[in-house]
């Protein structure tokens, strides 16, 4: 039997998450660090186990598939992490409310682009009949989801009003 194509696009987009996630967790350590809101702080810093977690598994993954994780650079991370540090770092907006606002905003992007990444990982492992893949990777998809919610609530019912009293 070939080879499926879909197979190697597949290891490629493990090792594109692994790298997406590798870069993401620094920057989210130095967000937590200079956020206020108490409940922001603990979600962020859950948030550097859970990817580090995450990418334990997706490495995992890709080991099975007889790859090596650290094989990609993902620009499109680089990108976002660039504009992490930029707006929710190097900016200061002299009110810790509006700080948080702008954390948040610069999460939210990179965990947009985790749920789009781990997504088609997800959807390359169902069209492969690859079950056990397919189930771990709908777990992280989960926390990223719940995470992504998680943000929207504190922004929305809270950071956001504060920022703009
Ligand atoms: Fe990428």
């Amino acid at each position: 039997m070939p080879i499926d194509p879909l197979q190697d696009l597949y290891v490629h987009e493990l090792q594109d998450n692994y790298s997406a996630n590798s870069q993401m967790v620094k920057v989210v350590g130095e967000l937590c660090e200079q956020a206020s809101d108490e409940q922001l702080r603990r979600m962020l810093d859950t948030s550097v186990t859970k990817i580090k977690e995450h990418n334990e598994r997706i490495a995992e993954l890709v080991r099975a598939e007889g790859a090596s994780p650290d094989e990609e650079h993902c620009k499109g991370m680089e990108g976002l992490v660039k504009e992490a540090r930029k707006h929710g770092l190097q900016e200061s907006y002299g009110d810790p409310a509006v700080q948080d606002a702008a954390i948040i905003a610069q999460m939210q992007r990179m965990t947009h682009y985790g749920i789009c990444g781990i997504g088609c990982a997800k959807a390359f492992a169902q069209a492969l009949g690859k079950t056990d893949a397919v189930r771990e990777l709908d777990r992280d998809l989960g926390d990223i989801y719940a995470g992504d919610d998680y943000l929207t609530r504190i922004a929305e019912t809270r950071v956001n009003e504060e920022a703009s009293a």
